[in-house]
């Protein structure tokens, strides 16, 4: 992950993947969900009820199951979409409908289903992926036969990053390089770039496309001036001090009432020591490192940087323009960034057949682009769409910044 250039990337994604570049995809994911897992196993978390309910993570033991269960739904039940009718033949468990479709089974349920224990759940994990993989191996090579695999790998990938949020949120020891990554300082400074028209979103005929990048579309954009590099802990350490969060002017109106039910004074995770702040991640207490950037950062708290420096977030056009720009300066892939733009359809979008990847969630939740440190190399991508609620803070999320 030390060159953050798109075009290297592109060689490796998931989104062209040949079979054989699948099989040893969808072994390395599966290698590194259950290394995750073990984590969470040694922490002594090996059943829901042990797990606290929070709106931000799912039971390990049921999202290791859930990884497992969709696999089997899209490739060995050859389902064309996620509706619950849609499976040509049932799954390996008996129940597993009833307990791993993230469509039925609601959010705090996860928490109170009679699942298997982490033994047999593994076994079943273990089959289906060797049914994955001796079906792949005599799958037809084009696009449509290999699309299955190709989402159930970017799905686990997906889980993959978002057990590494759980451990954080838990405060549980993360395996390396996880625990000990440390982003590289890049030179601060601004680019300006002039501007025009671009392609916003994915072309038809371009391998897997996420049904929130349809279509490729023109897009104007006016010259902006926009932060080369993330705001580091250093810059927000200032913001903190000139009394940031309890000066009301800075905030929005809904980022004032989620800081009232946070009462925070500080981002998520940083403890004031004396003089100076610590910072907790995975397990451990470090001193903030200053100039690396600041994460776990809220849409709420982004804004209200903004505010108080006199600056904006980029919108999401913005964005892509300079991390598609080719610019040598303009550093990305570190943390994702909020960007200005609510997350909604593009002209032209239809849902796919994993339909609530992205309709749900129009309107309400916003606009992140980039990558972060965890996220798997052949996911990322320039015109990757993220999103989630302008109050979320768990993800290895920062920000930069553009000129008013
Ligand atoms: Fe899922």
């Amino acid at each position: 992950m030390t060159d953050n250039t798109a075009t290297n990337w592109l060689d490796h994604s998931f989104r062209h993947a040949s079979p054989e570049q699948l099989a040893n995809c969808l072994q390395d994911a599966r290698n590194y969900t259950l290394a995750l897992f073990e984590c969470f196993l040694a922490a002594g978390l090996d059943a829901p009820d042990k797990v606290p309910v929070l709106e931000i993570i799912n039971p390990p033991l049921w999202e290791l199951g859930h990884i497992a269960w969709f696999a089997e739904w899209f490739v060995l039940r050859e389902a064309q979409s996620s509706h619950p009718a849609a499976a040509q033949r049932p799954s390996l468990l008996t129940k597993g409908d009833d307990w791993f479709d993230s469509n039925t089974v609601p959010h705090d349920a996860r928490w109170t289903l009679d699942l298997p224990r982490a033994g047999a759940l593994k076994t079943y994990c273990h089959e289906v992926l060797d049914r994955v993989l001796d079906k792949l191996s005599r799958e037809a090579i084009d696009d449509q036969s290999l699309y299955p695999y190709r989402l159930v790998l970017a799905h686990e990938d997906m889980h993959g990053e978002a057990f590494a949020y759980t451990l954080q949120t838990l405060n549980l020891a993360a395996p390396e390089p996880l625990a000990n990554h440390r982003t590289p300082s890049w030179a601060q400074g601004e680019i300006r770039f002039p501007g025009g028209t671009l392609q916003l979103g994915s072309p038809p005929g371009d391998g897997v496309v996420f049904d929130n990048e349809k279509w490729a579309h023109a897009t104007y954009v006016p010259t902006f001036t926009i932060d080369s590099t993330l705001v580091s802990n250093a810059q927000f350490a200032e913001f903190v001090a000139d009394g940031g969060y309890q000066r009301a002017q800075f905030w929005s109106v809904a980022g004032r009432t989620w800081l009232m039910q946070q009462e925070r004074s500080a981002p998520r995770y940083w403890q004031r020591d004396g003089q100076r702040w610590n910072v907790a991640r995975f397990g451990r207490l470090a001193v903030l490192p200053q100039h690396e950037p600041v994460r776990h950062i809220s849409l709420f708290e982004a804004q209200a940087y903004c505010m108080w420096a006199g600056r904006r977030l980029p919108t999401e056009a913005e964005w892509d323009w300079a991390a598609t720009s080719g610019h040598a300066a303009f550093r990305w892939g570190d943390l994702w960034e909020w960007t200005a733009s609510p997350f909604e359809p593009y002209p032209g979008f239809s849902a796919d057949a994993y339909r609530e990847y992205s309709a749900p969630w129009f309107g309400s939740h916003q606009v992140l682009r980039g990558a972060s440190f965890a996220t798997q190399s052949r996911m990322r991508a320039s015109h990757y769409r993220n999103f989630y609620l302008p109050r979320r803070d768990d993800m290895f999320v920062g920000f930069r910044t553009c000129t008013l």
